[in-house]
């Protein structure tokens, strides 16, 4: 079997923060300072890394933007009041609410605050019904990165059976819907699916997207599928950074070194049977932010077309 392609996501990464760049020049051009405003409520550690990433991405691409950071114990009023005087504001294209937000704020009112027009995460009910119906809109993220993934590399999905394990809001849902607009044959499993394997076996394109650390193995993948890994896990126990990467002196190594690893959703062994993959990390995760950089420009452009 020929060796498989790996979908390199920081180099397709790298050619759309320089295209959004471009943009970002000429809407400068015409007067129009593209601007996005992150709320990050407490100090979850994990969200911390990723807005500073956010932000530092703007920068890099010339977008400005604003970190809002109201403590742990703001109210899901105090933060709609936040909403909506970004909504109000002409100098905020994007608004994005980093998730998870503590248990005792309604999560979905939030969102649903977010104007449709400036809601860079598309998690909005009015850009969920567009992306349904095929409209053009703000579309997520993680979702849209893939699919840009698959342009770029000219892996072309028409007619190919696509199966999705998850149904996350966030991923799994939007990830179907963009597949089956573009004409895939998309098939949604999850937890509760009745043989698993034998649906993802069926697979010529298949997107994990569940948070188990090597769920999929390669009794589940069919040679020459298309593997994409939406998965960012990690593994502390020794036994299972033996077991899901032998051979591997670099991972045992930083594993030795940082206490922990990085894993995805697919057993590394399970990429040797593809055509081509994404690997963790280095994939589907770095398109994410990159995507964010060019919904806000989209947004910036639409709100002024
Ligand atoms: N938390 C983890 N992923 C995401 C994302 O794509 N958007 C937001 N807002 N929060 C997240």
């Amino acid at each position: 079997m020929p060796e498989p392609t790996v979908l390199d996501g920081i180099a397709i990464a790298s050619e759309i923060k320089a295209e959004v760049a471009l943009e970002v020049q000429g809407l400068k051009a015409r007067g129009v300072n593209p601007g996005l405003a992150v709320i990050l409520v407490g100090n979850v550690a994990a969200s911390e890394i990723y807005v500073r990433s956010k932000v530092k991405t703007c920068a890099e691409l010339g977008i400005f933007s604003e970190m809002l950071t109201p403590p742990e114990t703001v109210t899901t009023e105090e933060l709609l009041v936040m909403v909506q005087s970004l909504n109000a504001r002409e100098d905020i294209d994007g608004i994005l609410i980093q998730l998870p937000l503590p248990a005792h704020v309604n999560t979905k009112l939030l969102l649903e605050a977010i104007s449709p027009d400036k809601d860079v995460d598309g998690f909005h009910p009015v850009n969920v019904g567009r992306l349904q119906s095929g409209q053009p809109g703000l579309q997520p993220c993680t979702p849209a990165g893939v699919m840009e993934m698959l342009r770029r590399r000219n892996i072309d999905v028409t007619g190919k059976n696509a199966v999705v394990i998850g149904r996350s809001d966030i991923v799994g849902k939007p990830m179907s819907m963009l597949l089956l607009n573009a004409s895939a044959t998309v098939t949604i499993c999850h937890s509760r699916t009745f043989d698993l394997p034998a649906v993802t076996r069926n697979a010529d394109i298949l997107v994990a997207a569940i948070g188990r650390p090597g769920f999929v193995n390669s009794t589940m993948v069919k040679p020459g599928a298309v593997l994409i890994d939406v998965g960012i896990n990690r593994l502390t126990d020794a036994n299972d950074v033996a077991r899901f990467f032998p051979n591997n002196p670099d991972r045992e190594a930083l594993f030795l070194r940082r206490g922990s690893v990085v894993i995805g959703d697919i057993d590394p062994a399970a990429f040797a049977l593809s055509s081509a993959y994404t690997p963790v990390p280095g994939g589907v995760g770095a398109l994410t932010i990159a995507m964010l950089m060019s919904n806000t420009v989209k947004a910036a452009a639409l709100r002024r077309a």
